[in-house]
């Protein structure tokens, strides 16, 4: 097959790099790509928006696979436009990235589906939604309906705090159109986690769970980020839990999207709060979550091209990889002052070091320990024939090893080998289940 791969982060790195390693795949071509993505794809200069062009391209190509991995394509229908065309392509149709896109239609899809997700209501109004805050007694979380960067989320303490986070979205218009809507919920407690299942349409393979760190700062202090680390299996959530979410969120959610006739195919990203017994959807992404992809796509054994090929065509049943049992962690390596202002064009020095070229008594150490790792770029550049910063998350390393703990080990010794200058990664990712493993003398993890 010849697969064109749409997107420039490590997701997309970690992507290609799987779908290169598919018995089924010849070539890699890559909508824009970055230097990582380039060693194995060849680099098309076509925004991932420019649907006209990239349909030209991939018919001219003749692409067998095209495989979606930002949002914002998505939203924009260019699933739509390329079936359209004939041409076969992995992710959902803008109508089923409702479920990413709009918060309010992903509620709607939950409470028709029996999917168990915090109470809330949906507002056009701003004095409606002012009313509803004051008559509600507990804390309450304000979401602008649409895609905001992650920033139209407000988790609200309290009344005035709720009154801002109204204001803000839909008087001041902080999140343009994307908050003429809020939806207001009831506040979760628990622990997040991440799943991810494989659709065609009917039916849905898991692909596993992650756990993401979405603060800038070790101990989940400071700012949001796009995600700082993840590692996946999550050992304190097992094969039980997973069953569980496939029966009550996942398989339900399918069912409905396929009721309205607007089939979900493509990978289902559920962010739940886990509380003991109970399971709450937070929201629905649309896509692969990004560093999560990274971790599962060291885990994915199988050939990618042809299980996307096979959801694209409806025909998952037919499809067969498995998760290795091993442990996945990817530690993002980040740019001095990210997520605020961060310079660009910081050259990064000492990568070649991992890829092949680690001193030997540390390859030996992985070798021995069945450790294998891998960098993925997420905002880099080429300048002047030197690699260089070019975005806030800079890379991802990603290791995976049979024990959490050395894929830990591994990661951060990966890490502390790479400068540029300004770099800032958490030194604490996995670092909950890691407490936890130790807490209970290591059992099986
Ligand atoms: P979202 O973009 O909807 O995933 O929200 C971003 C983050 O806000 C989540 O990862 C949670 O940490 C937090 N959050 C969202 N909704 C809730 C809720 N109902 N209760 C508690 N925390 C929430
Ligand atoms: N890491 C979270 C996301 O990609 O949405």
């Amino acid at each position: 097959m010849k697969v064109l791969v749409i997107g420039k982060g490590g997701r997309e790195h970690a992507l290609a790099w799987r779908l290169h390693q598919s018995e089924s795949v010849w070539k890699i071509f890559c909508a824009t790509g970055n230097p990582g993505i380039h060693q194995i794809a060849e680099p098309v200069a076509i925004a991932p928006t420019d649907f006209a062009a990239l349909i030209e391209f991939a018919r001219d190509k003749e692409i067998d696979l095209t495989v979606v991995g930002p949002e914002d394509p998505l939203a924009a229908g260019i699933v739509d436009e390329f079936a359209s065309a004939g041409l076969k392509i992995f992710g959902p149709t803008a109508a089923a990235a409702q479920l990413e896109t709009s918060k309010s239609f992903a509620k709607a899809v939950m409470r028709e589906a029996g999917v168990p997700t915090a109470d809330f209501e949906s507002f056009d109004d701003a004095d409606a939604a002012r009313r509803y805050v004051r008559s509600r007694k507990r804390s309450v979380v304000v979401k602008a309906d649409g895609l905001a960067l992650g920033k139209g989320v407000v988790v609200c303490r309290d009344e005035s705090a709720a009154l801002q986070a109204i204001a803000d979205a839909m008087d001041l218009r902080r999140f343009g159109a994307a908050g003429n809507r809020v939806v207001i919920e009831e506040f979760l407690t628990g622990e997040e986690l991440s799943f991810f299942a494989l659709c065609d349409g009917e039916n849905a393979i898991a692909l596993g769970s992650a756990q993401d760190h979405k603060a800038i700062f070790d101990g989940d202090r400071g700012p949001n980020t796009g995600g700082m680390g993840a590692y996946s299996p999550v050992p304190q959530f097992g094969a039980e839990l997973e069953a569980r979410i496939m029966r009550e969120v996942i398989s339900p959610t399918l069912a409905a999207m396929n009721a309205r006739g607007t089939p979900f195919r493509g990978v289902l990203f559920a962010g739940l709060m886990i509380d003991g017994d109970q399971i709450n959807v937070i929201e629905f992404n649309a896509r692969f979550g990004d560093p999560e992809c990274e971790a599962l796509m060291m885990r994915f054994d199988g050939d990618l091209a042809a299980t996307l090929l096979a959801a694209a065509e409806g025909k998952l049943t037919e499809a067969s990889f498995r998760l290795s049992p091993r442990s996945a962690v990817a530690v993002v390596m980040a740019s001095g002052g990210y997520p605020g202002e961060y310079a660009k064009g910081v050259e990064i020095a000492d990568l070649d070091r991992i890829e092949g070229n680690a001193p030997s008594e540390i390859k030996t150490k992985w070798a021995l320990n069945k450790i294998r790792v891998k960098v993925f770029h997420n905002g880099t550049a080429i300048r002047d024939g030197r690699l260089v910063t070019d975005g806030g998350r800079v890379l991802t390393v990603t290791a995976m090893a049979p024990k959490l703990a050395a894929a830990v080990d591994a990661a951060y010794q990966a890490a502390e080998m790479i400068r540029f200058e300004g770099r800032h990664f958490r030194r604490d990712i996995a670092g909950r289940a890691l407490a936890r493993i130790s807490a209970t003398g290591g059992a099986s993890v």
